[in-house]
């Protein structure tokens, strides 16, 4: 039996910040931004808008185009969770009004979670074939102002529906895996910002993409040659090129970068979505021209901490005939954008688990984060 991607969906923020914004009002030379880090803007959620409220809009997005009774598990990835102890899915789970007889938890290993969740999702249907498996991806990437991380920030969520006999690609079985204890990001639970040490992180992600490449090839007895397109996690799209380079180094084989080119597509305009990265890669190399039908695509999942995983889909025949890359050129498109002020203040507006908000009434996304009462979270739907 086959089993993986039957659809999938995004949604992002509703603010844009434009990345030349940012270099003339730091005095950065712009190409910094454009050609050094590989990114053009960045998402900026409005104060109305979070993690549950994109993923709440990917999801109804595929749910609009299946039958939502099948789904029994709805597995949600983030590391950026609103709470340490309630999954975020459970109020993605209500927005949608999905029925109770459903599974829900929050997966967390840094931007690696949604390969764990969605591999969670391919077992659950391997062992129940009619179970369908909603796998949500959605993050936040807030960095403190003025640190390195700063320009690449970003804010998006992916939705995915994984069933058997899928429509877009299956996930072969067999994938390479990498944990390593390093500490090159992290998040403390008192922090609403996280601590990086840039250099170290480039180089863990780079040796954690080689070694479970080794360990994918080990398992699998599978060659580089073996794979038609690759898409690395891209927190900002010139690491993805950094990996491919360090792969082909590393393999002896040259592998040009026409093979990763059309998966950076959204990420250069979403800026970092975390655990949602890896998959906008995917989204925008399935939307990209060409018949990709019968290829083999090559996916890196890197979360810092250390946890990698490399794997493996197939493109199913008629898959086009399911994407809606339409959906994604509105989300970006309309984004308002923001001058360099503006941003800076709403970043300084961060609402975090303070008592009693009530949050401006912004987005004009389908679920909005209306406030916080008595310590309660409260999202409203907009039917
Ligand atoms: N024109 C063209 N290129 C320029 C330039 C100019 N005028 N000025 C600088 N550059 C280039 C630099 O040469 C460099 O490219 P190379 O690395 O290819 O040489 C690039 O722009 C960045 O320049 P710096 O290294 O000087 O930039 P920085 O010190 O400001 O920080 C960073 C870069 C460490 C990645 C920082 O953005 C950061 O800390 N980001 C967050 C951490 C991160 O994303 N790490 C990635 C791995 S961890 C991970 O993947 C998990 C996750 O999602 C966070």
């Amino acid at each position: 039996m086959s089993i993986g991607i039957h659809d999938l969906d995004v949604a992002t923020a509703h603010y844009v910040l434009d990345l030349d914004e940012m270099a003339r009002a730091l005095g950065v030379d712009p190409a910094k931004y454009e050609k050094g880090l590989g990114q053009d803007e960045f998402s900026v959620p409005a104060p109305d808008e979070d993690i549950v409220t994109m993923a709440a809009e990917a999801a109804s997005r595929v749910l609009s185009r299946n039958d939502p009774s099948k789904i029994r598990s709805v597995l949600f990835a983030t590391e950026t969770g609103i709470d340490q102890s309630k999954a975020a899915g459970v109020f993605v789970h209500g927005l949608l009004g999905l029925p109770n007889t459903v599974r829900t938890v929050e997966f967390k290993q840094a931007c690696y979670s949604g390969t764990a969740a969605l591999q969670a999702a391919v077992n659950q249907v391997a062992r129940y074939p009619e179970d369908q498996v909603l796998v949500i991806a959605s993050d936040v990437a807030r960095y403190a102002v003025d640190s390195g991380g700063e320009p690449t920030q970003g804010a998006g969520a992916v939705a995915m529906l994984i069933t058997a006999n899928p429509n877009l690609v299956v996930i072969e079985p067999g994938s390479g895996v990498y944990t390593s204890d390093v500490n090159d990001f992290w998040r403390p639970n008192d922090s609403s910002t996280p601590f990086v040490e840039g250099k170290l992180s480039l180089d863990a992600y780079m040796d954690a993409n080689v070694g479970a490449w080794d360990d994918l090839a080990a398992q699998r007895g599978l060659a580089v040659t073996d794979i038609d397109r690759f898409m690395h996690h891209q927190p900002f799209t010139k690491m993805a090129r950094k990996a491919h380079a360090r792969l082909a180094e590393h393999t002896g084989v040259a592998l040009g970068d026409d093979l990763i080119e059309d998966s950076m597509a959204y990420n250069r305009r979403i800026g970092n979505s975390y655990t949602a990265s890896l998959y906008f890669g995917l989204a925008a190399q399935l939307h990209a021209e060409g018949d990709l039908a019968g290829k083999r695509l090559g996916l890196f999942s890197y979360g810092s901490g250390s946890v990698a995983e490399f794997f493996t889909a197939v493109v199913q025949d008629g898959y086009s005939d399911h994407i809606h890359p339409e959906n994604v050129a509105a989300s970006l498109d309309r984004r308002v954008p923001l001058t360099f002020e503006q941003y800076r203040e709403l970043h300084a507006g961060y609402i975090g688990e303070s008592d009693n908000v009530e949050t401006p009434v912004v987005t004009k996304a389908p679920f909005r984060f209306t406030g916080i009462v008595d310590r309660v979270r409260q999202y409203e739907a907009r039917g």
